[in-house]
């Protein structure tokens, strides 16, 4: 059967959610994978001996049917702020970890990673439409609706405050330049040591509702004006342009020192000059941010964050001025060397995975149990390493040597090598350049023999 005809054969399942795990599993392994039960296997492996553990990871979501495994590695020697940590990483990426435990080597005796929080708001929105004159809309928000929307969430905001967060402002911004009658209701949060997603939807769905009850009781309205009311959509935004860290790193030139066997001087210069292609060049900004997400997703997933949070937020900013650019900056100035990051990311400690997810307790217990504003000062570091090592092998090795060197496991895993083969070929590729093409033939060659 071609893949069409087998594909137009499968019929839609009807309360897949109400089934229980095994007859989930069952009808899968019926309907698209030939009835063969060794895929059944493949999914029990993965189950935790601990049927309660188990139980928990089914529960996080959906139609659970397995687990999926990634790597979790440490980075140890990143000092940071004055305190030596050990960084948990959950990243697939071969070369990852190692990168950073370089980079962190790299920089312990010249004074470790700095790190400064530069503000912490975050940012939701209530869209709509309402056929009203800005300025009359503007009375209404300043003089009745702007009260009403915080005495209305007094409650929802109640905890949060006492834990010295809540909501800080609330603005009506015209946007009907952009779409006819397009107003928001923008509010600011502090959410404290929580990443605050499920709060701040909270109090945007009640400004929605107080907002269409307030409007139906307006006076200065016409029942038309009324009429026109249509809440969009109330919704916490990802961009956290007011919610930035900054990780940085200096030494003098005459302590830049690479092994690769260039001057301080030119590393430096390389150095600095990869960034401005970063800065300049948006084809160029999108691996190099991408190489410092590598860095910050492994410790985000670690600390069971939402990295697609903290992806699209990342972006969103490094394209806020118009043109996508590097989210780090390098400077050379009166012989000092200074690489940095400012990274906006929204993060939490409390709520959400860090409560329940066992590897998470144990990565913030690592990480000292930190506040979510030191969590962001370890994550834009994490970011600023992994950006070091990458910019570190470009201009001076390439970046091959090393990724592959890491790689080399996962081409002798694929190839079926035994322990001994993998020590053979550890130590054959210590002082060679590994290439795909290269261990395959090597491979056959002692196979062969
Ligand atoms: C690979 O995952 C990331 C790099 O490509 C980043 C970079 O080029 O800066 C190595």
């Amino acid at each position: 059967m071609d893949l069409k005809s087998f594909y137009m054969n499968q019929q839609p399942v009807e309360g897949f959610s109400k089934l229980s795990k095994q007859r989930k599993i069952d009808w899968l392994i019926k309907e698209y994978l030939s009835d063969d039960r060794s895929y059944e296997q493949i999914l029990q492996q993965y189950w935790n001996g601990d049927a309660i553990l188990q139980k928990l990871h089914e529960e996080f979501s959906e139609n659970t049917i397995s687990n999926f495994y990634m790597p979790y590695g440490i980075a140890p020697n990143f000092l940071i702020d004055g305190k030596l940590l050990a960084l948990p990483m959950a990243v697939e990426e071969s070369s990852v970890v190692a990168a950073a435990s370089k980079a962190a080597k790299f920089w312990i005796d010249k004074g470790g990673f700095k790190t400064t929080i530069i503000n912490t708001k975050k940012l939701g929105h209530t869209h709509f439409i309402i056929n009203v004159e800005p300025h009359k809309l503007q009375h209404f928000f300043n003089f009745k609706l702007k009260k009403r929307l915080f005495e209305a969430t007094e409650e929802i905001t109640k905890n949060m405050r006492n834990r010295g967060g809540g909501i800080l402002n609330i603005r009506l911004i015209d946007k009907t330049a952009d779409l006819e009658n397009y107003f928001q209701l923008k509010a600011s949060f502090d959410t404290v040591d929580s990443m605050g997603a499920n709060f701040i939807n909270s109090c945007l769905e009640q400004f929605g509702k107080t907002l269409t009850e307030e409007v139906a009781k307006e006076e200065t309205f016409t029942p038309e004006e009324k009429d026109s009311l249509q809440i969009v959509m109330n919704i916490l935004s990802n961009f956290t342009p007011d919610c930035i860290v900054r990780a940085e790193v200096s030494c003098k030139i005459e302590d830049l020192k690479d092994d690769s066997g260039i001057s301080n001087e030119e590393f430096a210069t390389k150095f600095k000059r990869a960034v401005t292609i970063a800065e300049i060049e948006p084809f160029r900004a999108t691996t190099h941010n991408k190489g410092i997400m590598n860095g910050v997703d492994a410790v985000v997933i670690a600390t069971g964050n939402d990295f697609r949070a903290t992806e699209a937020c990342a972006h969103a900013y490094a394209a806020k001025d118009g043109k996508y650019t590097s989210l780090t900056h390098c400077t050379i100035d009166g012989g000092v060397f200074r690489f940095w990051i400012d990274l906006p990311i929204s993060v939490g400690v409390v709520g959400g995975l860090t409560n329940l997810h066992p590897i998470v307790k144990f990565s913030l217990a690592l990480l000292g149990k930190p506040s979510a504003q030191e969590l962001m000062s370890i994550l834009a570091v994490s970011g600023l390493a992994q950006n070091f090592a990458a910019i570190r092998s470009l201009v001076t090795t390439g970046i091959q040597k090393g990724h592959m060197k890491m790689h080399l496991l996962n081409i002798l895993n694929q190839l079926g090598a035994t322990e001994e083969e993998k020590n053979h070929f550890v130590t054959y590729f210590k002082d060679k350049t590994v290439t795909h093409h290269e261990v395959i033939s090597q491979f056959n060659s002692l196979r062969a023999q």
